[in-house]
């Protein structure tokens, strides 16, 4: 018997009908008035899909009564309560490793996109300006200082990609990681003044709010470039703003906002940062893993009980 899923977002087309053609599924945004829906059939449901970009709200989760399982496309976990998720006895599928490599090669994009000015440099082509003018000089990366902040399974990916530009490479975590061959900064404001480059793959969540603070930004300095591919909540947005317009830092490269998909005009209006829309991950290859992922951790679910890859609550 198909099991009675709710899918609580949009996801790509391949997964949507991988979901339907296993399961008995619902897209929730498809229903003329969702909250009616929930009222009258919230407590058929067993599982619930969706992603870590949009998690899964506990105003949501009262509604399905008989929910057992979440499966979340996406590694990170910050839209999701553990605490309450424990306490109805749920288990969280999510979909860590298989997105590494993208959202490092991201990282390491944007880290050179900031320093080298690669998109500032191809509007000032497309406006004509080349034939006038010299495009001014930028900042060499090669053996540059890049700072981790976050040595995860993310950022380990990101120092071996860092290593092939023969960087030298430190980093801050809540606790220093045994196996690897980098300095621990056990203070950010300490990471942040010895590097050239910032780099943030810390998880998202209340515990890394603001972590990126006006003092860490003036620690990094005019010569030092920020790059987030974690969660906006990570960087006090007003105070980098702040930043870059006044050349507190030299520059940011930015895959995620502190409200997606709102991006403050402020930084649209500056030269020094580069703007993606959190596609860190989005690849045709990688979103196709995360993908059999999200399937695999509900049909593991359902046939022995526990999600293969389970968030740990
Ligand atoms: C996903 C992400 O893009 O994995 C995460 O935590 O933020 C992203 O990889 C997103 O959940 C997919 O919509």
């Amino acid at each position: 018997m198909k099991q009675r899923i709710l899918q609580y977002v949009r996801l790509m087309p391949s997964l949507e009908q991988a979901l339907a053609s296993a399961h008995d599924v619902t897209l929730l945004p498809g229903q003329p008035d969702p909250q009616a829906y929930l009222a009258a059939h919230g407590h058929e449901f067993v599982g619930l899909v969706t992603s870590a970009k949009f998690g899964a709200p506990v105003s949501l989760l009262e509604q399905l009564p008989a929910l057992r399982v979440i499966s979340s496309l996406g590694v990170g976990y910050d839209g999701f309560d553990l605490a309450d998720a424990r306490a109805r006895g749920l288990q969280i599928g999510y979909t860590p490793e298989v997105l590494n490599e993208c959202v490092a090669d991201t990282a390491f994009g944007l880290l050179i996109d900031v320093a080298r000015q690669f998109s500032a440099a191809d509007r000032f082509v497309r406006a004509g300006r080349w034939a006038r003018e010299a495009y001014p000089l930028t900042a060499k990366v090669s053996r540059k200082r890049l700072g981790i902040v976050g040595l995860g399974r993310i950022g380990r990916v990101i120092a071996r990609r860092a290593s092939g530009f023969d960087m030298e490479i430190r980093y801050h975590n809540r606790r220093a990681v045994a196996d690897v061959p980098y300095a621990y900064e056990a203070r950010l404001t300490d990471l942040a003044r010895w590097c050239d480059f910032l780099v943030v793959i810390s998880a998202g969540g209340p515990e890394s709010r603001h972590l990126i603070s006006a003092e860490v930004l003036q620690a990094l300095g005019p010569e030092g470039f920020l790059v987030n591919v974690s969660r906006g909540t990570v960087v006090d947005e007003a105070a980098l703003v702040a930043a870059l317009q006044q050349g507190t830092i030299a520059g940011a490269g930015l895959d995620v906002y502190a409200q997606e998909p709102g991006v403050p005009p402020a930084l649209m209006a500056l030269d020094n940062v580069v703007l993606l829309p959190h596609v860190a991950s989005a690849t045709r290859e990688t979103r196709e893993a995360m993908a059999s992922c999200v399937l695999a951790n509900l049909d593991g679910f359902f046939k022995t009980g526990q999600v293969p890859v389970a968030v740990p609550l």
